[in-house]
């Protein structure tokens, strides 16, 4: 559903859906009392009669309540106003547009508590909610069920105490979830639209925001050895690409910071062909580039001041008589070879060129990198925390608070020597499987060969990048996961 979100003074007339919020206790902020006076004891009469108690995130709907010109009022729980935390605002945003009915075309959030007016901050946290649960992925769909026609757009105007402020609150926010759309659109793409050199142009889009993008082709990978990731994509009708993005708002001169994505466009496991069950959901196995690419965008747009730069590597892992066999052995880029013991454990092939070419290159302050690596890690984590690995304390503890604040959550695993015997191999440096146990933990290993000293974490986001659970801020497939985390990460400590 398009969303058109404007912000308006508390004293704006509702109109269409008139959303408030009240505390456990049933209060109302004043400037709520104050438009809600025509309907009497409306409300505390329908809580009554529908055991409304104003716990947090739940909602009391009334449909064309008489003394007030909308179409439907409803009441969100905020819960207990002390345990209500500035993290908490964004759910509300995305509870009260999951109010806001398909075929309404206009809706009123006004943004009050009984404590008073929330500050700028939150009320904008409240629009970001909002537009992520707004967004959905209908770009195929051409037939609609009668009742189901959706208008070509809904107006939501949040009422305010302090339009300004907010304004300014939110323009960051604005850049954030358009970071996110950007993600959540390239996740949700199926692979014959979205093949790599596709990726690579829709990517190229961001020098307009004043990004510079390169794209390395084939001939381009040949010439620096990127053995692995060319091996991975041989078998495809669609060539590989590797991106690389740099936004510069930082001071002059100070190295970067990076973050690489994996950008299988579709995983057929190759050779190591993968079961038919599901295997649909391997257009995702880009995730992770889709949210280098989100997250560049959101930092060109908001004008981050600093210096990063995004690398992603696109392939397709395809099965043909030109794909890698399971025993080939492919020279990296950084020297070190890997025995291919299964083609279906092809992301850590791809990352291992792109982190040692963005290592030597830009010799960042950290890199991150951002992959569907692993069912493991599903097994592990289910779908509430991507697996976090890294050889740095503080850039994995800083990622752990960033998680916690942005619900994007993380949660560390372990990785160090204990697990190399799993990985040697026969005939080269090392093989690409490391057995059932611990999968998840192999696989990262391999990825720690190729960064050196540089700090360096790993997210496993298997299970959050897609298919993920619906939550109040997303009902799309592809989540988007990682745009908001990293945002978070570079505002907080990077752009001091
Ligand atoms: N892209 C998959 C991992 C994956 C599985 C992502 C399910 C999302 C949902 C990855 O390339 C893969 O196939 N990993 C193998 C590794 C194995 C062969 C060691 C796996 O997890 O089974
Ligand atoms: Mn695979
Ligand atoms: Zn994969």
């Amino acid at each position: 559903m398009a969303l058109k979100l404007e912000f308006a003074p508390l004293s704006t007339p509702p109109k269409g859906v008139l959303i408030v919020f009240c505390d456990e206790a049933l209060k109302l902020g004043s400037a709520t009392r104050q438009v809600l006076a025509p309907t009497g004891d409306l409300v505390s009469r329908a809580a009554a009669a529908e055991r409304f108690k104003g716990k947090s995130a739940s909602s009391l709907d009334i449909v064309a309540p008489a003394g007030l010109d909308v179409a439907r009022l409803v009441v969100i729980g905020v819960g207990k106003l002390r345990d209500l935390k500035p993290r908490h605002f964004l759910k509300l945003g995305g509870v009260a547009m999951g109010k806001v009915p398909r075929a309404a075309e206009e809706a009123t959030i006004i943004a009050d508590l009984p404590g008073g007016a929330p500050k700028p901050d939150a009320v904008a946290e409240i629009a970001l909610g909002a537009r992520l649960r707004a967004y959905s992925f209908d770009r195929y769909k051409t037939k609609r069920k009668e009742g189901e026609e959706k208008p070509a757009e809904v107006r939501v105007t949040i009422a305010v105490s302090n339009v300004g402020a907010v304004q300014k609150a939110y323009a960051a926010r604005d850049a954030v979830a358009n970071g996110v759309t950007f993600a959540r659109d390239l996740v949700n793409e199926p692979a014959n639209v979205l093949y790599p050199d596709e990726f690579a142009q829709r990517a190229t889009t961001l020098k307009k925001l004043g990004v510079a993008v390169e794209v390395l082709d084939v001939a381009a990978m040949k010439k620096l050895g990127m053995n692995a990731l060319l091996g991975v994509g041989q078998g495809s009708e669609h060539e590989s690409r590797c991106v690389i993005m740099r936004w510069n708002g930082g001071k002059k001169g100070t190295p970067p910071i990076a973050f690489i994505g994996k950008g299988v466009c579709f995983d057929t496991g190759g050779i190591s062909i993968k079961p038919a069950g599901s295997m649909e959901d391997m257009k995702g196995d880009m995730a992770g580039a889709a949210c280098v690419v989100g997250l560049m965008q959101t930092l060109a747009a908001r004008k981050a001041k600093a210096n990063v730069v995004g690398a992603i590597g696109l392939v397709e892992n395809s099965v043909d008589g030109k794909s890698q066999r399971p025993g080939d052995i492919v020279t990296t880029m950084s020297g070190q070879t890997i025995e291919v013991i299964n083609t279906d454990a092809e992301g850590r092939l791809v990352l291992a060129d792109v982190l040692h070419y963005v290592n030597t290159r830009f010799k960042p302050k950290f890199m991150v990198d951002l992959a569907t690596l692993t069912g493991a890690i599903i097994i592990a984590l289910g779908n509430e925390y991507a697996g976090l690995f890294s050889n740095d304390d503080r850039l994995a503890d800083r990622l752990i608070k960033a998680g916690r604040q942005t619900g994007e959550k993380v949660w560390r695993m372990p990785l160090g020597a204990e697990f190399d015997k799993q990985i040697e191999s026969k005939f080269a440096d090392m093989k690409n499987v490391g057995g059932r146990s611990a999968g998840s933990i192999t696989a990262a290993l391999i990825l720690s060969r190729f960064v050196e000293k540089t700090p360096w974490a790993h997210l496993d986001i298997a299970g959050t990048g897609m298919g993920s659970p619906q939550t109040d801020t997303n009902k799309s497939w592809g989540s988007g996961f990682g745009v908001r985390l990293l945002d978070r990460l570079v505002a907080d400590h990077y752009e001091k």
